[in-house]
């Protein structure tokens, strides 16, 4: 923290771009802090590699860097440095999952030292003042954002769910930027904080015959191939009739992991979409992409077409909500999950109480699944389990498996995916 030259006059290391208020210019002086004022410089260098012209404060941050799998131990010596020297979070601030469960990191085979080194980030972030959310769903907990807000987020499934779903505005963050953000309160005010960063670029009409097709699975698989097309593009979706945010929750997770989408407009089910024409905000669509049952069955093979044994079933990626926990009971009732296999659910602290109080948690564990609280798949250090073929419901999951849980995916929908783990094997999708 200490390795960047200090800034003399608050303009010694910006762009002529950005404008900086009195109180700005206050913090890059150093008069509020060392952490504030390296956290400034570096969100203000970022304003001006990107044409932002002034900052904008936010209401809230959220950070990626909470667990150990993506901070390590430059993150544990950061986290270090700011504690000594007195930094706190300026906005409301959340964490994203960690690496371990919490309570039960024994039971998913956790080295002891690994598990450590989450719990001493856990305690340097409870010291910065962050709300110890450890979920990528903060929206649905201690974090919900109004529209039009501006935010500091990362976790781009929860990015994309704010900025599409919600109407706030945030781009993409990196880990540690959006420490920067979360110690001043302020992001560089360009991208998806200007009204013309955020209209539409593509348009994608679907057939009307996939509206029969309209269950939950058909939403993830729909938001891969949106994100693989557009990559970092605005996609606008045509021809979607209604949709739950559970179901716009795994959209927005899988359309930002096959692509890097931030936000998507879906005509007459998010805010900023009213219409087509309100989507693109007088712009014409650079591309236009017709959607037909071919094209969904073969992004759905693409995501994972196996069938067949699987040694280890996800669910609940982005983190469940009480609906979803509602529904992995009621496919659990009465049922035991299979010898061999390991049934993983997702979702954070509050939803597990809740869940837990109404009854849900107990089927759940009676049936021989586990939740897997304030992490995922995708954070914990799995490799003592010798996997060789996950099975999942999330479009996200099946975009990270390959690498980061190391084994084939098989894609499915919720049903065959439970299904899948009470007989060991993915018989239909
Ligand atoms: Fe959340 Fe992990 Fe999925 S962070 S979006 S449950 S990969």
């Amino acid at each position: 923290m200490e390795c960047l030259p200090p800034a003399a006059s608050g303009r010694l290391f910006l762009g002529e771009s950005v404008q900086l208020t009195d109180e700005e210019k206050r913090i890059l002086d150093g008069k509020c802090g060392e952490p504030q004022r390296l956290a400034l410089h570096v969100l203000a260098k970022l304003g001006e590699a990107c044409g932002a012209e002034r900052m904008v404060e936010i209401a809230s941050a959220h950070l990626v860097a909470s667990s150990y799998q993506i901070a390590g131990e430059a993150g544990i010596e950061i986290y270090t440095q700011l504690v000594v020297q007195g930094a706190r979070v300026k906005v409301r601030t959340t964490s994203d999952p960690g690496s371990i469960d919490f309570a039960r990191w024994r039971e998913f085979k956790t080295p002891a030292d690994y598990a450590a080194r989450q719990v001493k980030i856990s305690e340097l972030l409870d010291t910065l003042g962050v709300i110890p959310t450890w979920t990528c769903t903060p929206y649905t907990t201690f974090n919900v954002p109004r529209f039009g807000e501006h935010l500091g987020w990362s976790e781009s499934s929860a990015v994309v769910f704010a900025n599409s779903v919600i109407g706030a505005r945030t781009n993409r963050l990196a880990a540690y930027v959006d420490l920067c953000a979360a110690l001043t309160g302020r992001v560089p005010c360009f991208g998806l904080h200007l009204d013309e960063g955020r209209k539409g670029e593509v348009l994608f009409e679907l057939d009307p015959d996939l509206s029969a097709n309209f269950a939950d699975h058909f939403f993830p698989v729909l938001g891969y191939l949106v994100g693989q097309v557009v990559k970092d593009k605005i996609p606008v979706v045509a021809g979607v009739r209604r949709a739950t945010s559970d179901q716009l929750k795994a959209f927005g997770a899988a359309s930002a992991a096959s692509g890097s989408v931030a936000l998507y407009h879906m005509v007459g089910i998010t805010p900023e979409a009213r219409t087509v024409e309100e989507a693109f905000g007088g712009r014409v669509p650079s591309e236009r992409v017709s959607v037909g049952r071919r094209e969904i069955e073969a992004v759905m093979e693409q995501m994972g077409g196996a069938t067949g044994p699987v040694d280890v079933v996800g669910v609940g990626c982005p983190h469940a909500s009480i609906d979803q926990m509602r529904r992995y009971a009621a496919l659990l009732e009465g049922k035991k999950v299979h010898a061999g296999v390991e049934l993983w659910i997702c979702a954070n602290t509050v939803v597990e109480a809740m869940a837990r109080t109404m009854g849900y948690v107990a089927t759940i564990e009676r049936a021989g699944a586990k939740l897997m609280v304030g992490t995922c798949h995708n954070d914990c250090p799995l490799g003592a389990w010798g996997f060789r073929r996950l099975a999942t419901d999330s479009g996200k999951f099946a975009y990270y498996t390959p690498t980061t849980v190391g084994t084939e995916c098989a894609f499915a929908s919720t049903e065959a995916c439970i299904q899948a783990a009470i007989t060991g094997k993915v018989e239909r999708r």
